[in-house]
């Protein structure tokens, strides 16, 4: 549950993405990561990224196999990109610096993590690399046993999943507590820079799934030991459910507001599901309301977010899913069961009761609360993370 209204955040408000790394030059070994500019600073950044040479991101569209080797080579901005996006099983490797991202189903897909050990999503969040269940996407594997639940839901609308993941499975420090990643930021270049997404679901692949088609509206929250993404239909784009202006609240928070879901620990299901109402819009006392998350956010959302119904479940055990792939181990297990009794959208999701963390000093660093897996499934933790760079992405 979340916290009650009108109680104040105790949490955090830690800035994993406030960083003036007024660093050298922009270089692909580290790109720079800025603060957010001014409303005139960002305007300017997107009349730079629209020009010649500097396309924006979330604009540009590659066939699968005809992607470049690298979709930013820009060295303005924050570029050029870390990574590269030819990537394929050939290259699949604990170093990989694959920045193709591929969101097929419940036991093949990847996640963006760090390419450094020990790593703060804050501080690599321009760099991110694609960590996959499956090395045929080129990216570094995802450990077996890594993944302690899972919910993949198809809706009309999006594909979406969220699940409990260690976080050094995706290069992150135990304790960071993560962010958003997005096609956006406040260059319009995503973070990563460079970073696209693909899917072998019918729904973006131009031949029927065999051949990944590219997702041009998504994002994903990692850290905390939690994951979710979301891969929005690029046919729809109204309402857009896979804004990026709610990333000030991260993690479980994220995950809970941007894709509110039925997950639970040690349970691995496939679903389908109804749609979620937009981020932002609730009802209260018969009114349909708006809420724009205020930056710095200090106070609670005015709202629980609903879960929406899953249905037609299929509950896997990690072995199912996992074993052919990198994540979870060898041995197999019973076939799948059907899901006449299986966890519904009342019966868990990541949710947050108790509020932990202190202080309102951002710090990107400062991640000194509980370890957000030990709390996950019964207290959970709230924790909100003041992203000062990526809520320029707000502006947009
Ligand atoms: C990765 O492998 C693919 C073929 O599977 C190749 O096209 C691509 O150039 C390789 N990328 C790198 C960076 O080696
Ligand atoms: C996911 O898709 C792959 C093909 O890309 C398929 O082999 C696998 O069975 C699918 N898994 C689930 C859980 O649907
Ligand atoms: C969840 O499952 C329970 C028991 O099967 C059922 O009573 C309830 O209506 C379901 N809730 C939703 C939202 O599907
Ligand atoms: C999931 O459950 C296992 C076993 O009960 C526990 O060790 C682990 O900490 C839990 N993970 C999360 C994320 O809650």
């Amino acid at each position: 549950m979340l916290p009650s209204q009108g109680t104040l955040f105790a949490a955090a408000l830690v800035a994993v993405h406030c960083l003036s790394h007024v660093a050298a030059e922009p270089h692909a070994e580290n790109p720079i990561i800025t603060p957010a500019p001014t409303p005139t600073q960002a305007f300017a950044a997107r009349q730079v990224a629209g020009g010649s040479g500097t396309p924006i991101l979330s604009t540009l569209t590659f066939p699968y196999t005809a992607l470049p080797s690298q979709v930013y080579p820009f060295p303005v901005l924050r570029g050029p990109q870390f990574g590269y996006n030819q990537c394929g099983v050939a290259n699949a490797s604990a170093t990989a610096n694959c920045q193709t991202l591929v969101i097929n189903n419940a036991s093949d897909f990847c996640l963006w993590g760090s390419p450094d050990p020990n790593g703060d999503i804050g501080d690599v969040e321009a760099k991110v690399v694609s960590y996959c269940t499956n090395p045929e996407w080129g990216g570094r594997p995802i450990p077996a046993g890594s993944i302690h639940g899972l919910q993949f839901m198809r809706t009309s609308a999006y594909i979406q999943i969220v699940g409990f993941i260690d976080n050094t499975a995706l290069g992150l420090g135990p304790t960071d507590q993560g962010g958003e990643l997005d096609p956006h930021g406040a260059d319009l270049q995503g973070n990563p820079l460079g970073g696209v997404v693909y899917s072998l679901d019918t729904n973006f692949s131009p031949d029927g799934g065999k051949t990944p088609g590219q997702v041009h509206n998504w994002n994903l929250f990692v850290g905390g030991g939690v994951f979710c993404v979301k891969a929005c239909f690029n046919s729809i784009t109204s309402p857009d459910y896979c804004q990026n202006v709610y990333d000030l609240v991260a993690l479980l928070v994220g995950c809970e507001f941007n894709m509110p879901n039925a997950l639970q620990n040690g349970t691995y299901l496939d679903c389908e599901g109804d749609l979620q109402t937009p981020v932002g819009i609730y009802v209260t006392n018969g009114q349909t309301l708006t809420w724009s998350m205020p930056d710095p956010l200090t106070t609670d959302p005015p709202y629980t977010p609903v879960t929406p119904s899953s249905s037609q479940c299929t509950t896997f055990s990690s072995q199912q899913l996992f074993a052919g792939g990198s994540a979870g181990a060898s041995s197999s297990g019973p076939g799948p069961t059907s899901a006449g009794a299986s966890p519904n959208s009342s019966g868990g999701g990541v949710t947050s009761g108790a509020k932990t963390g202190s202080g309102t000093n951002p710090s990107a660093t400062g991640n000194s609360r509980a370890l957000a897996s030990a709390n996950l499934p019964t207290g959970g933790l709230l924790v909100v993370v003041g992203s000062f760079f990526a809520g320029a992405t707000m502006l947009f």
